[in-house]
């Protein structure tokens, strides 16, 4: 009756599950894995906000494949504002930048055909690809007092059936950017191999560093296709509202903008009201002001933590909502995190979740309310350290 592609193991593991017994149970639970905006306790401009749904002109049906240019033109001003020139034909708007990833998937890609992948990286890839029988290959990122692309792994990885690396700016959750050294690199090797470049940049806001960092918006040496969109930057998941850009040698970027308009076309997906209020809803600073706050505070009190025992260190990080935890081996990461959440409540990420490739590392989330944050924190060194007295 159904489909191989999607044929998943649907079995919860023992962690959800045990995370679903204690809410059902009314136990409380300290989330130190929310990475939901607007569960976290921001404030947002509800009257503007919701105000700016309510455009009359939303009441006009007008189908434009790419998005309605004053949309677009939004898009580009948030460009401008990096000291980016971006081309408003050069944008697709989309629902999400799942719906990016699918349309760029159906784009350049056979049954089969392969993308390459960063590990650690953004959980949802496999089964983004798998939808539309894409395979994902790993590339490998390595640690060194920081993060950084495996350079001769990525060119191991390459096979005659790949058609894109996907770069993570920054990654999740490791939060390292890539660097201009790394642009070229990456440029130097999808000419050579006929490969595409997809930068995913949702992320591109949230730098601990004060310098605007390069986007790949302004590529134009390999094709690249650079997405990004309202759940991060202005916090805002639930308006569906993201962007694809096309870039790169002007032959080939006119040919995938004929073949992403046909997709676009025939889903025109993007709703009208969304995209009159785009003007409003991109409007970030009082979000990114509470989240950067939040983000620096709530690293700023690990440090803390972490400085007060020594079982623990956390990875150096330049961006992102992520902190990684490099923690004591006594066991697998999702045993620490299982026995964390059933003995003192408080639910962190295993590091396999982002498919580290070995234990040793949990992920919590910097963008968590500030008081359960630390005392999730707390609660994780507390257990560390009786764990290693005991194995001692
Ligand atoms: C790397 C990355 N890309 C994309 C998204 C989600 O974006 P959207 O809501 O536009 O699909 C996330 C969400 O966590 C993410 O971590």
């Amino acid at each position: 009756m159904f489909s191989d592609r999607t044929a998943w193991s649907l079995e919860p593991n023992p962690l959800s599950e045990a995370l679903a017994d204690r809410l059902s149970s009314g136990k409380p639970v300290i989330d130190l894995t929310e990475s939901n905006p607007t569960k976290c306790g921001f404030y947002f401009e509800a009257e503007q906000i919701l105000g700016a749904l309510s455009d009359p002109a939303g009441l006009h049906y007008d189908p434009v494949p790419q998005g309605l240019l004053p949309a677009r033109s939004t898009v580009v001003d948030y460009y401008r504002a990096r000291n980016c020139a971006v081309n408003v034909n050069d944008i697709f708007l989309t629902t999400s930048t799942s719906e990016a990833y699918s349309f760029l998937f159906r784009a350049l890609c056979n049954p089969g055909d392969e993308v390459l992948i960063p590990q650690p990286g953004y959980p949802l890839f496999n089964f983004l690809a798998d939808i539309q029988d894409v395979a994902t290959i790993r590339y490998p990122l390595i640690y060194d007092y920081g993060w950084q692309i495996d350079f001769h792994a990525l060119q191991r990885a390459i096979t005659p059936r790949t058609r894109a690396i996907i770069i993570v700016n920054p990654n999740n959750p490791t939060g390292h950017f890539c660097k201009a050294d790394d642009m070229h690199r990456l440029n130097q090797i999808c000419l050579e191999g006929d490969l595409a470049l997809i930068a995913d940049e949702v992320f591109l806001d949230f730098s601990f560093g004060k310098d605007i960092l390069p986007t790949f918006a302004s590529n134009n040496k390999a094709l690249t296709f650079t997405m990004s969109g309202l759940s991060k930057i202005s916090g805002l998941p639930q308006m569906k509202v993201a962007w694809l850009i096309a870039t790169g040698p002007e032959a080939l970027k006119q040919q995938a903008i004929a073949r992403l308009e046909m997709i676009a076309d025939t889903y025109l997906s993007m709703n009208t009201p969304m995209q009159l209020a785009l003007p409003v809803l991109l409007e970030r600073d009082n979000f990114q002001q509470q989240c950067v706050e939040r983000t620096r505070k709530n690293l700023a009190h690990l440090d803390k933590l972490v400085s007060t025992q020594k079982l623990c260190t956390r990875l150096n990080l330049e961006g992102g909502w992520y902190a990684i935890l490099k923690v004591p081996l006594t066991g697998s990461d999702e045993d620490l995190a299982l026995e964390l959440l059933n003995t003192r409540g408080a639910y962190v990420h295993p590091g396999h979740f982002y498919d580290f490739p070995a234990d040793g590392y949990l992920v919590v989330s910097l963008i968590t309310p500030e008081l359960p944050f630390a005392a999730g924190i707390e609660a994780l060194f507390a257990l560390i350290d009786e764990k290693f007295r005991k194995d001692s």
